[in-house]
Formats: C-alpha cells, structure tokens, sequence
C-alpha cells in the first residue's frame, strides 16, 4: 500500500533507481510508468515517482507546493559513525540555490546572477577554447584516450574553479571529493562505503571553507565567489556565512560534474551513431542543436527532487503533505506527449531545447549556458581534428548507481595518428566556429536532401519527393508536420503529404504563386531530380486530436496537403470524418485521383467552374456539436470560418502559411514590461525589441520557429494583463480568453504582461 492507502503495482513495486539499468537509462527503465502509470509510489525507495514531461514541468514550476528543501538530503540517512565522521569536520552544508525555499532563494538569486549573463558568460569563451586545445594537444597524436580521465572531468572542472575564482589545486583530490558528495547525497553506500565517503566530503567542507577563508583576504578578483563576497558586505542579510561557505562546495560540484557527464554522454552517443557524427565533422553549424539534442536524449541529471507542503494531486493522484518525489527529468526528455518520436535522436529536431535536463522555472541550473558552451567547444574541437575517431570496440561502460546523475566513468576512444588532418593540413587547426552563446537557433539547423522526383499534381502544382542522399532514414512525421525548405534567400513551409509509412522518403507539393515573393516560381523553375535542398523540421504545429470522435476536414486549394494525410489517418482510426475541398476548378485541385480513390464517401468537392461552391455558413451550421473542425487554406476562408465557428464546441484547428509583417516602428510601439511567474523575475521590453528578443537577452530559452507569427511555437500562457495579439495562429476565441500570447510578435496593450515563465 502507498502512504494514500492505494494499493502499489507491481511494476512500481519492483522500481530501484540504484540499479544499473536505472543508471545507464532511466527513461527505458521508465516506458511503463509514462505508459501506464505516470505517478507511482516507491515503496523501494518511500518517494513518489513523477515521470511524464508536463506533469514535472508542474512540479518545478511551483517551487511553493513542491519545496526544493530535500535536493541535497542523502537518499540513503548515514550511519552513526558516518555522522561522526562529519561532525569531526564540522560539516554543516546549509541552504545553497538548488535547494532553499521562497523568498530567501530569489532574494539570492536575483543578487548573484549578473555573473550568469550571456555578455558575462561570453568572456569565458576564450579561455574555455584555449583550455580544450591544450587537452587535445596532449592526446591528439596517442591514437587513444580515455576522454572522460583525460580530458572531460579536467576542463568542466578548470573552468569551474575559474569562474569561481578558486586556485586550481589538487584536481584529482577535488574529483574524488565531488565523486564521494555524489554518493553520500544521491547514491545507496553500504554501511562501510559510508564512512569513507563521509570522510571525502568532510574533507571537502574543510577544504571549500580555506578557500573561501583566503578570499575574504582579498576578494578583488573576477570570480563568482569574490562577487558573492563583496555582494555579503553590502547586503550581509542576503548572502550570510553559512550561505558562501555552502556555495563553495556545492558550486565546484555543480558547475563541473554535470557538464563533465552530459559531454562523456554525448560523445558516447555521438560516436555511437557515426552518420550524425559524420554529419557533425562536415557541417559545424549543426553542432549547436546536437548537443541540445544530446542533452535531451542523454543528459546528465536523471531526476531531481522535491516535498510536497500541502497535501495535492498529480495527474489524478493524490500525493499528501510532506511527500517526498523523484522527478524523473529523463524520463521526461523521452514522453512522446511532448517530443515526437522521442526515442529517436534527431539532431535536426525542433524542440530539443526544450528538454528539462537543465530543469525549469526558478531554480532552473543557472550555469546552463557555460555548460553549453563548453559542450559546443568540445565538439567543434573534436570533429575538427579528430574527425575519425572511435568508440574503442569491446569497452565496457559502469555508470554510478545513484537517483540523479549519470554518466560512463570511463569513455575509451581510438583513431589513427597518421590519418590526423592536421599532419597534412594546417588549417585543420583552425576553428571553423564561433557560436553565440545561449540556446541554439534553429535557422541553422538544416538537413541537405536530394530531389528524387518531381511530377505534375495539377494545374499550377508540382509535387517533390526529398530523399537523404546517404539513403539514411527520414524522422517519422504526423499527421499535419510541416518542413521549411530554403532556397536562397526564400523560406517556405510546405506540409508533408505523402504515405509515412515510407521513411526513405518526404513528399511536399509546391503551388506555383504568380503573386508571390518568388520563392514558389524558384522551385518550380530550377527543382530538378538529382539536385540538393536545405530542409527543416519536420515540425507539427497542426496536430490531430486523435481522441476526438467527429472530425471535419477543410481545404481549401493548396491547402489540400495536410488535410489529406489527416484524412488518410482518420480512414485508419476507422473514425467518422467528412472531407470538403474546393478549388477554382478540377484541373487545379492536386491529389483528387488519390482522395476519390481513398475517401470516395467522405469526399465533397466544390470546383468553382463547375458552379459549385462550399456554402461555409450552411455548412458549420449543419455540424453536430462535438465535431472537431480542421481547415487550411487561403486566409479569407480561415477568417470567414473563425468568424462562423466562434463558439463551436468541437473547436477549430487551422494552419497559416502567409507570415505576419513583423516590422517593429519604435515610433508607434510603446516599451513595457513582462512579469516572468515561475522565475519571479521582470524583464524589460523596448518600443523596438520583441517579447521573445528581450528574454533571450536575459539568457531565457523560449522555443520559436518561424519568428513570423505563423507557427504557433514561441505560445507562452498569460496570467495577467491585456495582449495585443499581432499573430495569425489564435482562432478568436483563443485571443479574447486572453490567457495565451505568441512572444515572437505580439505586444502589451498597457505597461505589464505576467507570463507563465
Ligand atoms: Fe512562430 Fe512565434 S515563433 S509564432
């Protein structure tokens, strides 16, 4: 029985996150639970288990009801004599950012994280680099290593210690430390392993407390620490004794060990899968994306932790006050409700960045972005000079059995000295990168495909089919996904409308627009077979509710495309849909053969020359209440059907492609300021700088796409205040609920937003 007196399952009963398939991948070990039963109680372990993607997004969003108090409480109490042990260093580990309440830690937090600023962080940029090109001199010309003993614990760590401004000293001493505070705080130590671990860490206190001693001597220095110091002397209420000394030990732990394991990980993964790797070595630009993919599919932290102050539910289960919880972020990082196809790693993915490994809301990691640049460094340096190294066969991986981080603790690599590139090449040693700091930006993240074919689909309409040229699989798609295919200088989303079952291929049909930027004359003009196309995504932002039961389908010319492959999945549910599609006239509707074939009952047609005409008002009125209605087409028939379904229960999903003129004229706009809830922070937005461009600045990561109002990615919801909606992708009924606002375009009406942030 759980604590709530409901009866455990067996599945949850069996569930030990210190055994080493727990380790090595915590969502695998997870799949039943995000199936079947997304909270549990451990009785392994007496915490309950969250694991789902928005249900943990709950649990770090409210930092009041779910209090970080127990992140740094040992999973396993310590034995008497390891207490003793302890208590001979005068351990006292207090209250640090990861793991203090409201409103002590915001009160810190908004003090101490100048240093944490993109402009801040971009000064560490060089050092880092130099850093990563010594260690790669020293093993470069060996043909193997062990990158995690030779190179991924020494520079996280190095650079650590140099943003705290601590001296480097015995690096190897201070890895052991940080490996025996792992298993003293996260691990399950035998009674013997206790005691020795409780002796690292109370050397370590020992050791955090002489440094911070030595640079209250002199606290002028560039460091994180000599800034929190000189913070402690104006505001000595704010950053206390016991809170620096905290800082120290758990700031060299936190700054290194997790970027040390989420790049031996990534590197595992990448060399695991030599066609990304090898896409990586030929075009760096991907390499932003690909470490945020790794960090989703293979980051560093598993879970994190919280206690619960009141008594609550988690979808649907009811947790009492004082309950501890496991919230599995990797398990999260693989929930297909949030990430498509998520046990696929995808460099080219859309939404990697918004994985949870660095966590959310208030306490989210503060060094993220330090850890991304390291981890980009890496790469860059790596796919550059040692682009044909190796996994070493036959290595075996351990990993440290614990609640919350993991990583191999060793990585063997090899390679063939002679085949370096830059014993034939000198300007191999040239850096071939400079990312900006941050989260990545998708407009670099294109994928080269092949034109396979190109055939007429009607009057006006060429379909083409995309193939990678190394005849590596395509992403799996759904219903409804887009991709953006960039031809010079023009950007256009076309959906995908070919069958899915084929993963060799992606299909598109592209409508010749006269009137048009000239993006759809290009393809038509110069798309042969055989020649190459940057493609993104493919994205969904027009996603099926498959749990409907009525289904309306509305198209309306080229709009077709992904009307169709919805309608082709409907016919698969077996559910009860009707197709309307019109067109000016039959010879300029594409794909009618297919869908008369396919859909032939459910079909309505309304070629214009033939006088017939989709009566849209006769139409909406007959529909029962329940049906779901989906529509693409030209804008005016998305705006009649807006006007006409305003209050249809069964709703309306839509899709634009025609972007919003975003072009910002300080003269008319007005500044204001957003109100960050989960975060408890304001941000500034000038007359001439959007939404999602002010909070970029600040170092927040907010997923967008097209930066055009048409895609719907960049939706934050609003908790207060009146939005001025600029965007094409709210029905009107989405905008006068006001309680959601597209960042990358649409403004305050007055002086404050309060977002859901
Ligand atoms: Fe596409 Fe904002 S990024 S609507």
């Amino acid at each position: 029985m759980s604590p709530t007196g409901c009866p455990v399952s067996a599945s949850a009963a069996a569930f030990n996150p210190f055994e080493e398939a727990y380790a090595i991948d915590p969502a695998k070990v997870l799949k039943w639970s995000r199936d079947r039963e997304p909270v549990f109680y451990s009785p392994e372990i007496n915490y309950w288990v969250v694991t789902r993607y928005e249900d943990i997004k709950a649990v770090f969003r409210d930092n009041i009801l779910y209090s970080p108090a127990v992140v740094l409480e040992p999973m396993t109490p310590p034995s008497d004599e390891a207490r003793e042990v302890l208590a001979s260093y005068d351990y006292a580990m207090n209250r640090t950012l990861v793991n203090e309440d409201e409103p002590a830690h915001m009160e810190r937090r908004r003090v101490l994280m100048k240093s944490f600023e993109l402009d801040e962080l971009a000064h560490h940029e060089p050092m880092v680099r130099k850093l990563t090109k010594e260690y790669v001199d020293r093993l470069v010309d060996k043909g193997q290593a062990d990158l995690v003993d030779e190179m991924l614990w020494g520079i996280p760590l190095t650079v650590a210690l140099h943003f705290l401004g601590v001296p480097e000293e015995d690096m190897e001493t201070l890895r052991q430390y940080s490996i025996d505070h792992t298993i003293n705080t996260w691990g399950r130590p035998s009674p013997e392993e206790q005691v020795k671990v409780a002796d690292g860490v109370g050397k370590f206190w020992q050791f955090a407390g002489q440094v911070l001693e030595k640079m209250r001597q002199d606290p002028s220095g560039n460091g994180w620490m000599e800034y929190a110091i000189r913070k402690q002397k104006e505001l000595p209420d704010v950053v206390t004794d016991s809170y620096l000394h905290s800082m120290m030990m758990a700031g060299i732990v936190a700054a290194h060990e997790t970027t040390a394991n989420a790049a031996a990980n990534m590197f595992r993964l990448l060399l695991d899968t030599p066609d990304v790797w090898e896409q990586l070595c030929e075009n760096p630009a991907l390499i932003p994306n690909a470490v945020e993919e790794c960090l989703r599919f293979t980051g560093s932290i598993s879970g994190w932790r919280r206690i619960t102050t009141d008594a609550t539910e988690i979808d649907g289960v009811e947790i009492p006050k004082g309950a501890r919880l496991l919230i599995v972020s990797h398990s999260g990082n693989h929930d297909e409700r949030h990430f498509e196809d998520p046990d696929e790693f995808d460099i080219f993915r859309q939404n990697s960045s918004e994985h949870l490994s660095f966590g959310y809301g208030s306490h989210q990691c503060l060094g993220k972005n330090l850890a991304r640049m390291e981890m980009r460094i890496f790469l860059e340096e790596f796919t550059r000079r040692l682009p044909h190294m190796r996994l070493k066969p036959g290595a075996k991986y351990s990993y440290l059995p614990n609640t919350s981080f993991r990583g191999p603790d060793h990585l063997w690599v090899q390679w063939d000295p002679a085949k370096n590139p830059e014993r034939s090449d000198p300007t191999a040693l040239t850096s071939r990168a400079d990312f900006p700091m941050g989260a990545p930006s998708l407009q670099d993240t294109t994928r080269q495909l092949t034109v396979a074919g190109v055939r007429r689909e009607a009057d006006g309409v060429i379909g083409l089919v995309l193939e990678d040229p190394s005849g590596r699989s395509l992403p799996k798609w759904s219903p409804g996904a887009h991709v953006e295919l960039q031809i010079d200088q023009f950007k256009r989303k076309y959906s995908l409308c070919g069958g899915r079952a084929n993963p060799a291929q992606w299909d598109i049909a592209v409508l010749r627009e006269e009137a048009g930027r000239g993006g759809s004359k290009l393809i038509h003009d110069t798309l042969k077979p055989g020649m190459s196309v940057q493609v993104r995504g493919p994205k969904n932002h027009f996603r099926l509710d498959e749990t409907c039961d009525r289904f309306v389908l509305i198209a309306g010319g080229i709009g077709i495309t992904p009307i169709l492959t919805m309608a082709d999945r409907l016919k698969e549910l077996g559910k009860d849909y009707e197709l309307h599609y019109a067109g000016r006239t039959r010879d300029t509707m594409a794909f009618l053969d297919r869908l008369e074939q396919d859909h032939g009952e459910r079909l309505h047609l309304y070629a214009k020359s033939a006088g017939l005409r989709m009566e849209l008002p006769a139409l909406i009125a007959g529909l029962v209440p329940e049906a779901a209605i989906y529509a693409c087409g030209p804008d005016r028939l998305l705006a009649e059907l807006q006007e006409l379904t305003g209050d249809h229960p069964g709703g309306l999903h839509f899709e634009h492609f025609a972007p919003v003129d975003l072009a910002l004229d300080p003269a008319k706009e007005h500044a204001f300021d957003v109100v960050l809830s989960d975060s408890d922070l304001s941000v500034h937005v000038p007359a001439d700088k959007t939404v999602l461009q002010a909070l970029r600045a600040v170092g927040f990561d907010v997923t967008s796409d097209c930066e055009e109002g048409i895609c719907g990615s960049c939706e934050v919801a609003v908790l207060d205040g009146e939005i001025d909606h600029r965007d094409k992708v709210l029905t009107k009924a989405e905008r006068d609920k006001g309680d959601r606002v597209l960042v990358c375009c649409s403004r305050a009406c007055g002086k404050k937003l309060t977002l859901a942030l």
